[in-house]
């Protein structure tokens, strides 16, 4: 079928808006029609050429929610006007990271999805019979897109689907990095550096679990503004003195649990310095500039401070995507608040422009 998708032809160009052809679904695989799509730092990230392991021409995109409209061969865990969130992430429930509880890393098919390709080594895109390889294995800028099943999350069909696109990135993300990898306690003193989509995430996953105090330190006062809105307690505009400021306001120890969303290794090094000694969890969110490294001063970690690493939040995507949207269709979580812009599919390289300005949270695309 045709379809028009947002293309990234050339690193640092604009995304140009075209007519692609996308083949029927394979075996495993299903026609999903994309009704809103967030756009997000990696899309951009991709489209500047940052990103070492990026290719073009690829169709970028990997915040969609939409509709199955086909399925191929032996899909069994979704069929036609299932509601569906893509997953970067997937989850193919067999592999043995999908059977451990500790890891959300599913080994199914990161080589070919890494590649750009579906996991039979092949693409459903093409232009004048050259293929066109797939981004994240979602390339969800456009109106149709053909993706494995372990890589769709049905939710509740109640859910609208521009609130639930946000659930397949940022929003879980940072949800999960609260809730799954630092497991907070009730009662417990969080500290989130970064409110934009990871970090407010975290700070209302950090309120879902029912942290006592909830501490959100950004550069932008507008930002902390949405941070109170998600459930924090206190807010600190960030300066070079953070770590002596959080540590004196935590009665001289630091902090039980830490979460970095900002993708600076500065900000990551304040995480670990400002967790508490004895306990203190530091979970580390951001992604950092290609060759950086994170500085720590060992005695931070005899002292009893932990770092950990959070990709999607620890979700298992198939699992806990749908539970999240069940939560917020419960009022538990307020995703009215991130967003900001609706788009249509030929202003994507406005969501760009709206990201570099830190104007609003999340810009998202409405294919309606
Ligand atoms: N681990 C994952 O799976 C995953 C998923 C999505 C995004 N990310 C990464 O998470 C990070 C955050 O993503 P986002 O979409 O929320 O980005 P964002 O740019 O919207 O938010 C980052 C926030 O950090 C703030 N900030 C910058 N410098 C700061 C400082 N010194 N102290 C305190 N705050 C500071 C900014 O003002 C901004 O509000 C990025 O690095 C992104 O690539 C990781
Ligand atoms: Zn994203
Ligand atoms: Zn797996």
């Amino acid at each position: 079928m045709k379809i028009r998708a947002a293309v990234l032809e050339q690193f640092g160009a604009p995304l140009e808006v075209q007519e692609l052809e996308l083949a029927e679904p394979r075996t495993g695989e299903a026609l999903v029609r994309l009704v809103a799509c967030g756009v997000c730092h990696t899309d951009l990230y991709t489209a500047s050429g940052a990103d070492p392991s990026g290719y073009a021409p690829t169709v970028l995109g990997h915040e969609g929610a939409g509709v199955v409209e086909a399925v191929g061969e032996g899909v069994t865990s979704v069929v036609p006007g299932d509601h569906v969130v893509t997953l970067f992430s997937p989850q193919c429930r067999e592999c043995v990271h999908c059977r451990d509880a500790r890891t959300n890393l599913c080994l199914a098919i990161r080589e070919q999805q890494n590649l750009g390709y579906l996991p039979d080594g092949t693409t459903r895109l093409s232009r004048d019979g050259e293929p066109i390889r797939h981004f994240m294995g979602t390339s969800t800028f456009a109106e149709y897109t053909v993706m494995p099943e372990i890589a769709l999350a049905k939710v509740d069909r109640e859910a609208p689907l521009d609130r639930a696109c946000l659930f397949a990135c940022g929003l879980s993300t940072g949800l999960g990095a609260a809730i799954n990898t630092a497991k907070v306690e009730p009662g417990s003193t969080c500290i989130v550096f970064g409110a934009g989509m990871v970090g407010l995430g975290a700070v209302a996953g950090c309120r879902l679990q029912n942290a006592g105090r909830i501490v959100c330190v950004d550069l932008s006062p507008e930002r902390l503004a949405l941070a109170r809105g998600q459930g924090a307690t206190e807010t600190l505009e960030a300066t070079d003195d953070i770590v002596a400021r959080i540590v004196e306001r935590t009665d001289g120890f630091g902090a039980d649990y830490t979460f970095e969303a900002t993708g600076n290794v500065g900000v990551m090094r304040q995480a670990v310095e400002s967790a508490r000694m004895g306990w203190g969890l530091a979970t580390i969110c951001g992604v950092a500039g290609k060759g950086e490294t994170l500085d720590v001063v060992p005695r931070f970690l005899i002292t009893g401070r932990r770092v950990a690493g959070s990709s999607f939040g620890g979700v298992k995507g198939r699992d806990q995507v749908p539970q999240f949207v069940d939560r917020y269709l419960a009022g538990d979580i307020d995703v009215d608040a991130f967003v900001s812009h609706k788009l249509a599919l030929d202003d994507v390289n406005r969501g760009f422009e709206l990201m570099e300005a830190q104007d609003g949270i999340r810009s998202v695309i409405d294919f309606a």
